[in-house]
C-alpha cells in the first residue's frame, strides 16, 4: 500500500515557516512582502482559486493587493494596471490568475509583468532560465511537486520519470526540473500512441493533464511515486486527480491524494517565490 505524500502538511509547515522568516525580516527593517493578485471576469474555480491565494497571504503576513476586473476588460486596460503594479514599489509579486477571458492575448498579458516580480515564474524570461538551469522565480506547481518528491527521499538520480501532459505551466518545467535532478524524462500528451506503456515504465509518475481517472492503476508500476496534479470535478460535485487513486495506491510506493497533495503546495511556493523577489534571495 503506498503512503501518502501529504500537500496540506508540508504546505503548512513551509507557510510556518514564511511566516516566521516574515516576523524576522520585518523586525529588522525589510519591507512586507506584497503580492498582487490579478483576477479577470467571473470563472468560479478561479475565484477559488485566488481566495485561497490571498488567505495564505494574510497568514504569512504579506500584504495583497487584489485587482479584480470584468471579463469584458480590454488588453490594454489589463496593460495599464499590469504596468501600475510593476511600478508600484510595495508590490514584490504579481499573479495573473489564468485562464484568461476569451478575447485577452495571454501571452502578451505574462509577458507584460515585470520578469523580477513574475511570482509565478510565466515569463518568458523566467521559463528561457529554467531551460538553461540558471536561477529564477520557477513555476509554483512544479516547485511544489520537487519538494512532496524530496519529501519522500526517493532520489531522482537516474530514475525514469514520466510527465503526462505538456502544457508551459506544469508539464513542459517540471519535465525540466526532474531533468535537472538527472532523471530521464520522458514527456506524454494526447497524442502519444502507448501512454500505457509509458505509464508502466516510470519510477517516477506527474500526471497534469486534467481527465479524470485518465492513468488507470493497472499502469502504475510496483514501488512507483505518483504525482497526480489533475483537479477534476465529477457529477456529484465532488473532486478527482488524474489517477484512479484507489487502484494506484495498490502498487505506489507514494502518492498525492486530491484534494490535499499538489494543490496546497502550489499555493506555498507562490509565497514562497514572492519572498524571493522581495528580499532577493535569488
Ligand atoms: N491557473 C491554473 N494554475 C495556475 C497557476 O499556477 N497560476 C495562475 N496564475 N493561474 C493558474
Amino acid at each position: 500500500m503506498a503512503r501518502i505524500l501529504d500537500g496540506k502538511a508540508l504546505a503548512s509547515q513551509v507557510r510556518q515557516n514564511l511566516k516566521e522568516r516574515v516576523a524576522e525580516g520585518i523586525q529588522v527593517g525589510l519591507p512586507q512582502p506584497g503580492l498582487a493578485t490579478v483576477l479577470v471576469g467571473d470563472d468560479p474555480a478561479s475565484h477559488v482559486y485566488v481566495k485561497f491565494k490571498r488567505r495564505a497571504c494574510d497568514e504569512v503576513g504579506f500584504q495583497n493587493f487584489h485587482i479584480e476586473l470584468p471579463a469584458d476588460t480590454t488588453q490594454g486596460e489589463l496593460l495599464s494596471k499590469i504596468d501600475e503594479l510593476n511600478t508600484n514599489p510595495e508590490v514584490h509579486g504579481i499573479l495573473v490568475q489564468l485562464p484568461l477571458p476569451k478575447g485577452l492575448d495571454e501571452a502578451a498579458v505574462l509577458q507584460a509583468v515585470s520578469p523580477l516580480k513574475d511570482a509565478d515564474g510565466f515569463h518568458p524570461m523566467n521559463q528561457g532560465a529554467l531551460m538553461q538551469g540558471k536561477q529564477s522565480l520557477r513555476p509554483c506547481t512544479p516547485l511544489g511537486i520537487m519538494s512532496l518528491i524530496e519529501a519522500s527521499g526517493v532520489d531522482l538520480n537516474g530514475k525514469k520519470a514520466v510527465v503526462v501532459g505538456r502544457s508551459n505551466i506544469v508539464g513542459k518545467p517540471i519535465a525540466l526540473m526532474l531533468l535537472e535532478k538527472h532523471a530521464t524524462v520522458s514527456i506524454c500528451h494526447s497524442r502519444t500512441a502507448d501512454l500505457a506503456a509509458e505509464v508502466r515504465a516510470a519510477d517516477v509518475l506527474i500526471a497534469a493533464v486534467g481527465r479524470a481517472h485518465l492513468v488507470q492503476g493497472q499502469w502504475i508500476k510496483e514501488g512507483a511515486v505518483v504525482i497526480d496534479v489533475g483537479i477534476n470535478r465529477l457529477e456529484d460535485g465532488s473532486l478527482t486527480g488524474d489517477v484512479d487513486f484507489e487502484k494506484a495506491s495498490e502498487r505506489a510506493s507514494w502518492i498525492t491524494p486530491v484534494p490535499g497533495g499538489v494543490g496546497p503546495m502550489t499555493i506555498a511556493m507562490l509565497l514562497s517565490n514572492t519572498l524571493d523577489a522581495a528580499w532577493g534571495n535569488k
